[in-house]
């Protein structure tokens, strides 16, 4: 199948006015697909008219704050009849680079919100209807954080962490339905946000950082491999990380073989 018969006729980006989630959206149009792009704010509008005018293809702009309780009803209510073939959870950046209790704790429980709950939300609704159709994607954009704790990252990492196993998990349920899932592991990349955080902890931004078309691309053209991908990296390609992709693979369908085993145990 193609990427439009595979997963369109409609995609979500949850986080569309700019950086990696504006690069989504543009290569998922680029793909014959309509999108309809999520953002609290921004320049929603002009960014949804360009992927329509670039691209010959549907492009909806909606207001939703993700960080909101009643974000997954609005998302519902803004799709209507549409048939949504992919979902992608991009938002979920850390604004913040504090300590855990020198940060406002409404700030942090908008993070794990916009990480957590929403993207679990949106999983259990469009997840449900794309296992009823046989076919579909879920993309969650994931950090290098998602595998270890530290300093300042406090939130960030468990949300990214929570974000790495449930991918992982429902990677393996849903594979059997023809849906795939994605978590695209990222480093350092080229957007607002990044170098917004930078300058709020005084420190120059990197040269070496990836380009936010480069890894939508990437993200977009692995999603079938699943369940977990590194930006700028292959398939077998560890890096600096533990395991790659392919290993990872490995693992979490060793880990659902031992769990459908009930652990080796009698
Ligand atoms: N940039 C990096 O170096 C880097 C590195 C590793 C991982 N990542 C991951 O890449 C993803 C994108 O990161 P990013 O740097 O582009 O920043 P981001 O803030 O996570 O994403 C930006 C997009 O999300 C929207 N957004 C943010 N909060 C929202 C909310 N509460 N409700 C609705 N929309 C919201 C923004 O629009 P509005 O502000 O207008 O709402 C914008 O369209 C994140 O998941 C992040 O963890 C980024």
């Amino acid at each position: 199948m193609d990427f439009k018969a595979r997963y369109g006729p409609w995609a979500i980006v949850a986080g569309a006015s700019e950086g990696t989630g504006r690069s989504f959206a543009r290569g998922i149009a680029a793909r014959g697909v309509g999108v309809l792009m999520l953002a609290n704010g921004g320049p929603l509008e002009e960014e949804a008219a360009s992927v329509a005018r670039d691209f010959g293809v549907e492009a909806i702009a909606a207001k939703v704050d993700l960080a909101r309780p009643e974000a997954i009803d609005q998302i519902i209510a803004v799709v209507g009849t549409r048939e949504v073939g992919l979902y992608v959870s991009n938002a979920g950046t850390d604004y913040f680079g504090k300590e855990f209790l020198d940060g406002e704790l409404a700030g942090w429980l908008d993070m794990i919100a916009v990480n957590t709950s929403t993207m679990v939300k949106a999983a259990h609704h469009f997840g449900g209807l794309m296992r009823g159709r046989g076919r579909g994607g879920l993309l969650m954009v994931n950090s290098g954080a998602c595998y270890m704790g530290g300093g300042r990252l406090a939130i960030y990492t468990a949300c990214k962490g929570f974000q790495l196993n449930f991918c992982q998990s429902l990677w393996t349920e849903l594979r059997p339905h023809g849906v795939d899932v994605l978590s695209l592991v990222l480093g350092k990349t080229d957007t607002p946000n990044y170098h917004a955080l930078q300058r709020k902890k005084g420190m120059p931004s990197s040269t070496n950082i990836a380009s936010p078309d480069d890894v939508a691309e990437q993200g977009l053209e692995s999603l079938a491999l699943g369940p977990v991908q590194h930006a700028g990296l292959a398939d077998d390609d560890k890096g600096m990380f533990t395991w790659s992709g392919a290993e990872m693979r490995e693992r979490v369908l060793a880990m659902d073989a031992a769990i459908a085993q009930g652990f080796g145990k009698a």
